[in-house]
């Protein structure tokens, strides 16, 4: 399954440009990242500190027009083992023309941690979830 994601996606991004990148309001939890030669883009979740194993993650982005899929499914980011950096996951933005998707919404656990004003019409929203439990691994 990842394959065949990173084998489409690397179709879809390596035409990738400059594109404007939204302003961040959840710098606490969400960067935007290039991905080496600036040929992808991604963003990148990190759980705030804690005791918690079970991270239930819950991004919305939005986009100006009516677009197809813009995001990657949410996954697992194991680049960086260092202990408080554990409970990270990524999408990667394709189908990127002009601007990357903003994030609009993020919950962990239920728990609303950022929380902003979309876009208005015409624009479209795009959710996706991912649920890990590190105490199995
Ligand atoms: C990896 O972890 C270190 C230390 O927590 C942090 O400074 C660095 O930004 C992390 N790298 C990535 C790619 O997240
Ligand atoms: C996000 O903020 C808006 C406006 O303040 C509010 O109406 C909405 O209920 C909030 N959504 C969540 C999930 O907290």
């Amino acid at each position: 399954m990842l394959i065949i994601w990173l084998t489409l996606s690397w179709i879809f991004l390596s035409s990738a440009q400059m594109v404007n990148v939204p302003y961040n309001s959840c710098v606490n939890y969400f960067k935007y990242e290039t991905v080496e030669d600036g040929s992808a883009y991604m963003g990148i979740f990190t759980a705030p500190s804690g005791p918690n194993s079970f991270y239930k993650w819950s991004p919305t982005f939005d986009i100006h027009g009516h677009s197809g899929i813009f995001l990657s499914p949410l996954m697992r980011y194991t680049n960086n083992n260092s202990n408080d950096q554990r409970g990270q996951v990524f999408v990667y933005f394709v189908n990127i023309k002009s601007e990357l998707p903003k994030l609009t919404h993020l919950s962990l656990n239920g728990h609303t941690l950022c929380n902003v004003t979309g876009y208005g019409r015409p624009s479209t929203k795009i959710t996706v979830q991912y649920q890990m439990d590190l105490s199995e691994s």
